[in-house]
């Protein structure tokens, strides 16, 4: 049975790029069609100044959140990262394997390395390592594919990279996994600035739609999107970035196609008010499920403990495997 891995960082709130990205097709799709493990990657939250009470929360807002949005623990491995050794046994053999090189050229890590300089913050070890953690997380678990948003394709090239790489010098030890993404919203765009992607830690919140956002807030992030100059409702993403997220947005939440919603949109407010009653409307049952799990936290801590324990016992082994092949001695 194809197995597939993919994982959510608690550095902020869960936001509408997340879900349509990557969570609605986990819930929808993929733990009925594989063997699917999904992971609040909280050690991957630690790369950048972070406060320790608010990673907590977001953690377990995070893993609340993936149950909310319908992943069933009868049917896939709901977990948290830091909960199994493996992954940081795992990073540590895959460093050896990777090149300061490389890493180098990590898109995520030249912008992000460059904004923490900009703020006047030392850059941390981690946050150049980090590809290889991720790496660590996929490989440890013999996945074939690792569903996610278009920004971690380079993450994922990295990692079927080490995995080839590591198979040649030490003997066949991982399945090479390979990325996929969703047809439309696979990078929902900022509203306020739709060229850069919709991220959870942005500093400035006006042009991100996070799912426990009330719906009038919804609402006004969205009629406040920016849109572009004109007035015709057509979908080029180069020429009219705004009306073009809108509309992937309107697509992935109706069901329909980006370039035949905006035949059937008369003005820019038109798009904003469907767009923002479809966005309202898709998390509306998320919201509610949220609420009831909330108020049964021992639920979550049940999930949590029954999913480490699950994918301790999926990746021990191939962790294992890699230390003998890497040359180092079994302990008795
Ligand atoms: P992160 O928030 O970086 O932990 O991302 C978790 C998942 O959501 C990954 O698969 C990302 O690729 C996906 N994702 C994050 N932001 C967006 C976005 N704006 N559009 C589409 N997918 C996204
Ligand atoms: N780097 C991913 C992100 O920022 C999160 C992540 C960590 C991940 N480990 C993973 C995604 C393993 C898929 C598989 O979104």
């Amino acid at each position: 049975m194809t197995r597939i891995f993919s994982g959510v960082k608690p550095t902020g709130h869960l936001t509408l790029g997340n879900y349509l990205g990557a969570v609605r097709q986990w819930a929808e799709t993929d733990q009925y069609r594989a063997d699917a493990l999904f992971c609040v990657v909280d050690l991957h939250a630690l790369t950048v100044e972070h406060d320790p009470a608010r990673v907590r929360r977001l953690s377990r807002q995070a893993a609340t959140l993936l149950l909310a949005a319908g992943l069933d623990p009868a049917r896939c491995t709901v977990f948290v990262q830091s909960h199994v050794d493996e992954h940081a046994r795992l990073s540590y053999l895959l460093e050896c394997t990777a090149t300061v090189g490389e890493l180098r050229r990590m898109i995520q890590y030249k912008e992000k390395g460059t904004q923490a300089q900009a703020a006047g913050q030392s850059v941390r070890l981690s946050l150049l390592t980090y590809p290889v953690l991720m790496a660590a997380d996929i490989l440890a678990y013999g996945t074939d594919e690792v569903p996610v948003g278009d920004d971690q394709a380079q993450h994922v090239e990295l990692t079927r990279d080490l995995a080839v790489r590591f198979n040649q010098r030490y003997g066949h030890t991982f399945v090479v996994p390979k990325a996929t993404h969703p047809k439309v919203a696979a990078r929902v765009m900022d509203l306020q600035e739709p060229t850069a992607k919709m991220g959870k830690s942005h500093e400035t919140t006006a042009g991100i739609v996070y799912l426990l956002d009330e719906p009038d807030v919804v609402r006004k992030k969205v009629m406040r999107a920016v849109t572009d100059s004109g007035r015709e409702v057509e979908y080029d993403r180069a020429a009219k970035p705004g009306v073009a997220n809108l509309l992937d947005v309107l697509a992935a939440c109706t069901g329909g196609e980006p370039e035949g919603l905006a035949a059937g949109c008369t003005s820019y407010g038109a798009l904003k008010k469907d767009a923002a009653e479809a966005v309202v409307e898709l998390m509306r049952p998320l919201r509610a499920r949220h609420a009831e799990l909330c108020a049964d936290p021992g639920y979550l801590d049940g999930v949590l403990r029954d999913g480490a324990a699950r994918a301790r016992a999926m990746a021990r082994p191939v962790v294992d495997a890699a230390y003998r092949a890497i040359g180092l001695l079994p302990a008795g």
